[in-house]
């Protein structure tokens, strides 16, 4: 029998993306395809939304949806179903899908995304004719409340939920005014449902609420107990750590697949590493890097403290100075942002740095680049380093997270073995990063190691296959439970 998931997260690729959480959310219904499941995608209405929906049409009006008109709109994201709520005056508007164009969140986040969860809930108990789901999967504080809309107050047969941490930071808290606002019964204002140090947690609620939590890997499964990691929310998942599960992400490859990458001058593969040079040498031109015999960094990522981007930062004249050079795309923090700036200009020809978002020189970055750094304080799990892994772009690591998880580090005894495919470190301090960047220079100066660690890294399975099977082994087992 095949199962029907609503999966409802804020963004999607190829729709709208600011971060793994789209990568993730794009590719999860074609990673659950074959294993029986039928997986259809719940997206906001963003403008940039709705103006790439294709083919779609309306098949549900909500004359208030907690006060808002909308409509439900049915459409396709690549072959598979998507569901999009048009809810014009929540979504409509220019900017990001949580905050204006000079970063600041919306000051409606809490009803934009409780609007959201209550339309899901609706979808998910069956309150919308023609629309079944056995399962609602929500993902991150977004489609947090799903699960307290269904638990109290649910629309019809109340399906099981899941949810899914991908971040642990963001946890989504709004004022207790808000609660009046959300029609939910006096019982759910309780410690056990949506209530949180006197105001309203979604990702909480959504905990507290959903048959089974996961998150994307393994070891962050098990760090998300301590309170360093948990943020607040550790006690909640220590109680409940029978029904936590880390499945590790995948990643689309398709869309990342440097045989037939179109955003790359040379295609290649593992056995084809020569025509990466050419990749490099357009890269080194785009960012004005004088060519060098040291290894060509490249980091792709948001400018945060959890990227730990300011470590990076404060031993960017020792990476310069080692003989490798920086090419660099992110954005965030402005202080950061300025800083890479600085860097840069210190260091003409060694450290070129991009502020800003680009899809298609993330891939170039990856196809050309010898090494990428994620010195990330903590990681749920991370995207960019499969990328590196599957592009050739040997993954240098903090060993947290998904990182842990995903990379194997060129000790000697995994060289030796043919087994090595990046290289970690501990703490994320100055001194760690610096010795790891060093340790990377020498192994890049002997060739053949540094082409095994590469290949090791292509052939290494970074794709959904075993965790879109867990996904689906998961979802079986709520049903054969409840
Ligand atoms: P997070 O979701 O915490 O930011 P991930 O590693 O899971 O970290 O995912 C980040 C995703 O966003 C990857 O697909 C990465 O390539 C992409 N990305 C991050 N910064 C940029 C940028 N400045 N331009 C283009 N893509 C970016
Ligand atoms: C979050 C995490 C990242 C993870 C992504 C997708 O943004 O920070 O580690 O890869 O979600 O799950």
């Amino acid at each position: 029998m095949t199962i029907r998931v609503l999966s409802i997260a804020s963004e999607a690729v190829p729709l709208i993306k600011t971060g793994g959480l789209a990568d993730v959310a794009g590719a999860l219904p074609g990673a659950v395809a074959q294993h029986d499941v039928a997986m259809t995608t719940f997206l906001p209405g963003y403008r940039a939304v709705m103006a790439n929906l294709g083919k779609a049409r309306a098949v549900h009006t909500w004359p208030s949806l907690l006060g808002q008109p909308a409509r439900l709109i049915k459409g396709l994201i690549g072959a598979n179903p998507l569901l999009v709520l048009d809810a014009p005056g929540l979504f409509q508007r220019d900017g990001g899908p949580y905050g204006d164009a000079t970063g600041r969140d919306w000051a409606d986040n809490g009803l934009r995304f409780a609007a959201f969860a209550r339309a899901a809930a609706d979808l998910a108990s069956g309150a919308v004719r023609g629309l079944t789901f056995d399962i609602a999967h929500a993902h991150d504080w977004q489609a947090g409340l799903t699960g307290a809309f269904l638990r109290f107050a649910p629309a019809g047969k109340a399906p099981p939920s899941i949810m899914t941490i991908h971040n642990m930071a963001f946890q989504g808290h709004f004022p207790r005014t808000l609660f009046p606002e959300l029609g939910l019964p006096e019982e759910a204002w309780a410690i056990n449902g949506v209530e949180y140090h006197g105001g309203i947690g979604f990702l909480k609620a959504g905990l507290e609420a959903a048959w089974a939590i996961t998150t994307v890997s393994p070891t962050y499964a098990t760090e998300i107990r301590d309170p360093e990691f948990g943020m607040g929310l550790d006690g909640l998942i220590r109680t409940r750590q029978g029904q936590v599960h880390g499945i590790v992400n995948g990643i689309d490859t398709h869309d990342w697949n440097p045989a037939s990458d179109p955003n790359l001058a040379s295609p290649f593969t593992a056995r084809t590493l020569g025509r990466r040079a050419a990749n490099r040498a357009a890269l080194e031109a785009e960012f004005g890097l004088e060519p060098g015999a040291g290894p060509l960094f490249v980091v792709i990522s948001r400018l945060t403290w959890q990227k730990g981007m300011d470590v990076l930062l404060d031993v960017i004249d020792h990476l310069a100075a080692s003989g490798a050079r920086l090419a660099m795309l992110g954005s965030g923090d402005k202080a950061l942002e300025a800083g890479f700036v600085g860097a840069a200009s210190r260091h003409p020809g060694r450290v070129g740095v991009r502020i800003g978002y680009d899809e298609g020189l993330s891939h170039r970055l990856q196809g050309g680049g010898d090494a990428i750094l994620v010195p990330s304080r903590f990681e749920p799990c991370g995207l960019t380093q499969l990328y590196g892994l599957a592009y050739g772009c040997v993954p240098v690591v903090a060993r947290t997270g998904g990182l842990a998880d995903t990379v194997i580090d060129a000790n000697l005894a995994a060289v030796a073995a043919g087994a090595a495919t990046g290289i970690q470190f501990g703490a994320v301090t100055p001194e760690a990063l610096a010795e790891a960047i060093d340790r990377t220079v020498a192994l890049h100066s002997q060739t053949t190691v540094w082409q095994a660690i590469q290949r090791a890294g292509m052939k290494s399975d970074f794709s959904w296959g075993r965790s879109g099977k867990a996904y689906a082994d998961l979802y079986k087992s709520l049903l054969e439970a409840r």
